[in-house]
């Protein structure tokens, strides 16, 4: 007998074909006429399948009769046409009964988003997290996708570095030296005697990295986990992320924007094309306008703004922010929200910001004031993306990491670049929680990655 899926059970195409499901129970109810109906789900999609248990069956009273929510179980038997408002349903000819589910904490009340974090184990056997898994996974598979189709070629960059890209210091530190010992005796940390020989950490980009690969092969993108220790409880930062960073030799900025811009709506589309069910259950849910608003921006163009006239909007434009505004000061969370999603109402690139506040690597323009960066904003989210054209003149990338105080000798290797061969690139990074958080309509970072990562957190 075919084992199947759920997701090809509930097709008009089964119907008349002998099968073997698998999953867990989401409901069991008794009909007069003697007989139950059960709700199987098996992850393979948001509806479950319905399956006719006769009391005919061996084990009916015996063990289907004490199927709870949550049980395991095999099934087997035929599928029919159904009458209710789902194409098919199974007529079970045999229940196998894996594991029993007392007392299991989803079988009632529908519980909060915060309850569920605790139960990480849990979780993924509720609708939303189901959906959730799912809609990510379509967007990794639309991230290579995407690229692949471009020519792109995916890079591993190392999760464990010396480098701090961003130069925001705020990289976990990782060491085999013992901790405790050197604190008990009092000592120094020489770091000479740990593992890599130097202070190493946590990667927080694979940026400078995929630098190397696009400055000899072109275009690449690398794709993986990047820590980050901001001390930040905000419903958008994590400190572990996957964060997907294209590089490419010979783009500007604005051949950048355009990437990114089309890499969006890619993914925007094929959420909506591959993961229907579940993005109407997001609409249902979550959040009213998570198709209608993918489906919009898909169709518009990214609103694009020098950061300069930004700044313009922002003084007069009459709000009372709780930070106030005015040319050289990063933006808040308050003035992306108020651009994105007050003044344009759609996502917008902010590009050109002032170089007192952007990493050494920024492309200076010839005002010298602002350097080649662009922002992905939008509502809801915020900034979504962060990339730039990279400074490719030797001289100016100097004098750039002296004004931020960097260890030039430590950044040897990424200053040869420019000396051998050197090329305008350019690259962003998406945070990927970030974009499952705008396809899916979530408010908090913590419910579309499986198993969260926020300062005092790492039970799971
Ligand atoms: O703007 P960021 O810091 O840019 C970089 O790291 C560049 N080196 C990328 C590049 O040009 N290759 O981070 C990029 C994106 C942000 O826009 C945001 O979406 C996400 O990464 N991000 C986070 N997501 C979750 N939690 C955090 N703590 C994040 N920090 C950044
Ligand atoms: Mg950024």
């Amino acid at each position: 007998m075919e084992k199947i899926p759920v997701v090809k059970a509930r097709l008009a195409d089964a119907i008349g074909q002998s099968v073997c499901i698998q999953g867990w129970i989401r409901t069991r109810r008794d009909s007069k006429a003697g007989f139950s109906f059960l709700e199987v789900n098996d992850g393979s999609c948001m509806g479950n399948l319905q399956v006719i248990a006769d009391a005919a069956l061996a084990n009916y009273e015996s063990e289907v009769k004490r199927i709870t929510t949550g049980c395991s179980v095999t099934i087997e038997g035929q599928i029919k046409a159904s009458e209710g408002n789902q194409a098919t349903e199974l007529l079970a000819a045999r229940i196998l009964v894996h594991g029993w589910a007392e007392d299991f904490p989803l079988q009632k009340k529908r519980h909060t988003f915060e309850k569920l974090r605790e139960w990480a184990h849990l979780r993924p056997r509720t609708n939303a997290f189901g959906a959730i898994a799912r809609v990510r996974n379509q967007a990794c598979r639309s991230i290579h996708n995407f690229f692949q189709e471009d020519g792109f070629l995916y890079v591993h960059t190392p999760i464990i570095t010396a480098s701090d890209c961003e130069g925001a210091g705020e990289m976990f530190r990782v060491t085999t030296l013992d901790l405790d010992k050197l604190a008990a005796q009092n000592k120094q940390v020489d770091y000479s005697f740990d593992f890599f020989d130097r202070p190493s950490y946590l990667t927080v980009s694979g940026q400078l990295e995929a630098e190397i690969y696009a400055t000899a092969l072109g275009k690449v993108y690398t794709f993986g986990p990047t820590f980050r220790a901001e001390n930040s409880n905000t419903s958008r930062h994590l400190a572990e992320f996957w964060m997907v960073e294209p590089e490419m030799a010979f783009f500007e900025l604005t051949d950048n924007m355009d990437l990114a811009e089309q890499f969006l709506k890619r993914l925007f589309r094929d959420a909506l094309d591959n993961c229907q069910e579940d993005m109407d259950f997001f609409a249902q849910r979550i959040e009213k306008d998570a198709v209608t608003r993918l489906e919009k921006i898909i169709d518009s163009e990214f609103v694009r703004l020098p950061y300069t006239e930004a700044i313009a909007i922002l003084e007069s434009c009459g709000e009372t922010f709780e930070y106030p505004v005015s040319w050289g000061t990063d933006l808040q969370s308050e003035h992306e929200r108020y651009l994105t999603e007050t003044k344009f109402n759609c996502p917008v690139i902010l590009y050109d910001y002032p170089r007192s506040i952007k990493p050494f690597y920024m492309r200076v323009n010839d005002d010298e004031r602002t350097v080649r960066a662009m922002d992905v904003l939008v509502p809801g989210v915020g900034e979504i993306i962060g990339g730039s054209q990279r400074e490719e003149r030797l001289d100016i990338l100097e004098l750039r990491m002296k004004e931020q105080n960097l260890d030039l000798e430590a950044y040897w290797w990424y200053r040869e670049l420019r000396k051998f061969g050197t090329v305008p690139h350019a690259g962003f990074g998406l945070g990927l929680e970030r974009a499952i958080q705008f396809i899916t309509g979530m408010t908090n970072i913590r419910d579309v990655i499986p198993f969260p990562r926020t300062p005092g957190n790492a039970e799971f």
